[in-house]
């Protein structure tokens, strides 16, 4: 096959927000329409803390999911300090639900209801070790005198450090990492601890996002870093380490939320996202890494089986359009009205 097209082995996305209603009709095509399965985080405006609850959340999924489409959710708990230890139990049974998330309360996008200190969780974080069920972590300190640039350190400092100490035996994936601290961090630890980067922060900077005028658009938490943070993270992903692997955090807000004077964290990425970690790759001189990073290590590290179909992208420049219909509104996707050099050519074979 000419350097023109690639084929990979089906990708997964192991750090999605979908979130409900009327929106899934635009959020899961657009996931499902390449990926096999996605992680699909809990933080709703009424978090998922029930397998209950993330069962009939993934039967709404389901409902949106295209006829020709094999798409998996893979549903998730919100940590509450008040998680009841025997929703532990029941997720250890039940195949749907593969993980719980941990937002620092406060950190970011509805995680008011979120972990206000880790002592509070430790009898379900152990009880999680036990099962080998995997905790995912905001990686941010909420302390408002720190510098919203060094969030992500601080909490490596203060809080996972700590925690794997503790816990040995948990499987963590740090979520979104942004820093080189996060990338030797997640290096040094043992095999039990891994990472998901994004494709906005691999592919742009804070100088994206605040220079020719404000950007609200690439405005998402952990916020955009200076460019060697960039290069860091552009360097795990392309490494070949297992440790690594592919999470958008494609997190759709309605274009006017965006565009407001408080405007909100998040980049919806969904609709472009493959295409795009191949342009790093291709830039990067390693798209032979790729399937790799998008297909392999994140359901050996979840102990999942690899997905079997392909699906392949030709390069070819197609224009991102400037939005999308959500609901009643719309949301403007990464790349809007600019070009993006990999197409998805062959899809659910
Ligand atoms: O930018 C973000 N958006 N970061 C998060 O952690 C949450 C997400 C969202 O849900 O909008
Ligand atoms: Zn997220």
């Amino acid at each position: 096959m000419s350097s023109d097209y690639i084929s990979l082995v089906r990708p997964d996305d192991w750090h999605l927000h979908l979130r409900d209603g009327p929106a899934l009709r635009t959020t899961v095509p657009h996931t499902a329409r390449v990926f096999g399965r996605a992680i699909v985080m809990p933080n709703l405006k009424r978090p998922i803390t029930s397998i209950s609850d993330a069962l009939s959340y993934r039967e709404r999924i389901l409902a949106a999911v295209p006829e020709r489409s094999s798409f998996q959710p893979l549903m998730t708990l919100y940590l509450t300090d008040t998680l009841r230890l025997e929703e532990i139990d029941l997720l250890a049974n039940t195949e749907e639900v593969v993980a719980v998330k941990y937002y620092p309360a406060g950190a970011t996008t509805n995680s008011k209801n979120g972990v206000t200190s880790t002592e509070k969780v430790y009898p379900i974080i152990e009880r999680m070790a036990e099962f080998g069920i995997p905790l995912l972590l905001h990686g941010e300190s909420t302390n408002p005198s720190t510098d919203i640039f060094d969030r992500e350190k601080e909490f490596l400092d203060l809080t996972l450090s700590p925690l794997c100490d503790r816990f040995p035996e948990l499987k963590i994936i740090l979520e979104h990492i942004t820093t080189s601290d996060s990338v030797d961090f997640v290096r040094e630890r043992n095999q039990n601890v891994a990472a998901t980067i994004t494709v906005h922060h691999l592919l742009y900077d804070r100088n994206d996002m605040l220079t020719r005028g404000v950007r609200p658009h690439f405005y998402c938490l952990p916020i955009l870093k200076r460019s060697s943070h960039t290069q860091s993270l552009r360097a795990a992903a392309t490494s070949g380490n297992p440790k690594f692997f592919l999470g958008t955090d494609s997190a759709p807000h309605a274009k006017e939320l965006k565009e407001n004077s408080c405007g909100c964290a998040g980049i919806y990425s969904s609709p472009a996202a493959i295409e795009l970690y191949a342009e790093v790759f291709e830039e990067l001189d390693a798209l032979d890494r790729l399937e790799a990073f998008a297909s392999f290590h994140g359901a050996d590290f979840y102990g999942l089986a690899r997905n079997q179909e392909e699906v392949t992208l030709q390069k070819s420049e197609w224009l991102a359009p400037p939005s999308y219909q959500l609901d009643k509104t719309s949301v403007v996707p990464i790349r809007a009205n600019e070009a993006i050099r990999w197409k998805l050519v062959k899809d659910n074979p």
